[in-house]
């Protein structure tokens, strides 16, 4: 029996509710745009074969987790470490690791809200025909445009920010499952509707062979940490964001089932992202390493030559938007929620508090692209912030998680919560945590460091 512990922030209505809410937290920015332009940058199928691997066994073993975790503690990641860590008679510290990811979540959030903030000015640009019979060139320049103007990139990253913490402060229970019972299945119509469009227009299959095509010597351990990054990225772990969510879910719910459709959902999203993508780039002779910039330098090009583009191009934007949304508000849950338990603060001061400082570390990445853009091969702080965030700390995160769970907590207590038995299905789960997910992230972490080369 799962524990009897209740959530003093209230519960999901359901299991779907759940889902929702974590598909919404997963599939975000790291699908449609992060996803394909480091693949570009890091050369393709092998790339997606690593990422790919890693979604499978330490993605879905870490996911699963945390979701056990936050269920059992009933908490903000913090105080769940801190219990969980007291009731197991383990080192009281534990709850650091609730703290690195409330750290992480403002880290990333701040850049999320600018880069949210170029599709929230896209919604505009393409709804004003901007695209339309537009060539790869003026594209580019419209993008250029963009991200060279900070006062521009401050104000579109501050309304993001608003509006993000407008939700959170209502509490993330309302609001938040309609919008993505809704806008979740739109988006997905839409990326296959560009990929049919990739198909007739685009050069399909010279995209199809790009991403999966595995050529393994493009691989080196800096990719594969990329990669592996990547996976905790796209699915909000390491951090606490599905921690927090676990922690109001309902008892009853099964923790595996759950985690592989959001693990599917979000996968697929970004393999139709990819595809929608490359076979633009290629046939309008663009790079596919061309960086943080790729969906809004090709997307554009289909959208301004397809019937109907201007409404379609908009559309997508906003789900873009939407689908941002709903990430960025799990990145800052894990710190609201604290605030709420441990200072009595109401959830509108909480948010605005999480609010106000994202949103001034957010100013780093608004002028990495323009006043203090770094010289060329150089990194900006914008790629520093990322790199730090998915590639260290949450693969760290992940890792301490892994440790904490397989190897410290009674397996009385997982067994309890996960409540599905000790067959295959549990030993498989049980094995990938002790041994695979902890073993590969150090592993890659210390080829990168050079000590195992
Ligand atoms: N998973 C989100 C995305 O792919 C980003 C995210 C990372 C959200 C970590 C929460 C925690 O866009």
């Amino acid at each position: 029996m799962p524990t009897e512990r209740t959530s003093i922030h209230g519960q999901w209505s359901s299991r779907l509710a759940f889902v929702l809410a974590a598909t919404g937290s997963a599939v975000g920015l790291g699908n449609i745009w992060k996803f394909p332009y480091i693949t570009g940058e890091n050369g393709g199928g092998a790339f997606v074969v690593v990422y790919l691997i890693c979604i499978a066994v330490i993605g879905i073993p870490v996911m699963m987790t945390e979701v056990l975790l936050g269920r059992r503690g009933r908490q903000s990641p913090i105080n769940t470490m801190r219990t969980l860590a007291a009731e197991e008679g383990r080192w009281p510290y534990w709850h650091l690791l609730g703290w690195m990811g409330v750290i992480s979540g403002f880290l990333i959030l701040s850049y999320y809200s600018v880069i949210a903030g170029w599709a929230l000015s896209y919604v505009f640009r393409s709804g004003s025909g901007m695209f339309v019979g537009a060539d790869a060139e003026a594209i580019g320049n419209i993008f250029t445009n963009l991200i060279s103007d900070p006062e521009r990139l401050l104000a579109w990253h501050t309304l993001f920010m608003v509006i993000t913490m407008v939700v959170v402060a209502r509490g993330v229970k309302s609001g938040l499952e309609k919008a993505v019972t809704l806008l979740m299945p739109a988006l997905l119509v839409l990326l296959v509707l560009l990929v049919g469009y990739a198909m007739s227009q685009g050069e399909f299959m010279r995209g199809v062979h790009f991403l999966f095509d595995a050529d393994m010597s493009k691989l080196s351990w800096q990719v594969v940490l990329i990669a592996m990054g990547h996976a905790f990225f796209t699915l909000s772990l390491g951090m606490g964001s599905i921690m927090v969510y676990g922690s109001y879910l309902p008892a009853d719910a099964s923790i595996g089932k759950t985690t592989f459709a959001i693990a599917f959902a979000d996968t697929l999203v970004a393999i139709l992202a990819g595809l929608a993508i490359f076979p633009i780039v290629f046939a309008n002779g663009l790079e596919p390493a061309a960086g943080p910039g790729l969906i809004f330098q090709t997307l554009p090009i289909a959208f301004g030559q397809m019937p109907g583009g201007t409404l379609f191009g908009t559309l997508f934007f906003v789900l873009l938007v939407f689908a941002a949304w709903t990430s960025a508000i799990s990145l800052i849950e894990p710190a609201v929620a604290w605030l709420v338990e441990n200072h009595s603060l109401s959830r509108a001061m909480a948010a605005s508090t999480c609010g106000i400082i994202t949103w001034l570390v957010g100013l780093g990445t608004v002028f990495s692209f323009n006043l203090l853009s770094p010289a060329e091969g150089k990194t900006s702080f914008f790629d520093m912030l990322d790199f730090l965030t998915s590639n260290i700390m949450l693969p760290l995160g992940g890792l301490l998680i892994a440790i904490f769970a397989g190897w410290l907590m009674s397996e009385k207590s997982l067994q309890d919560e996960l409540a599905m038995g000790h067959g295959i299905g549990y030993k498989l789960w049980h094995f990938l945590l002790r041994y695979i997910a902890p073993l590969a992230v150090l592993a890659v972490f210390l080829n990168v460091i050079g000590v195992l080369v």
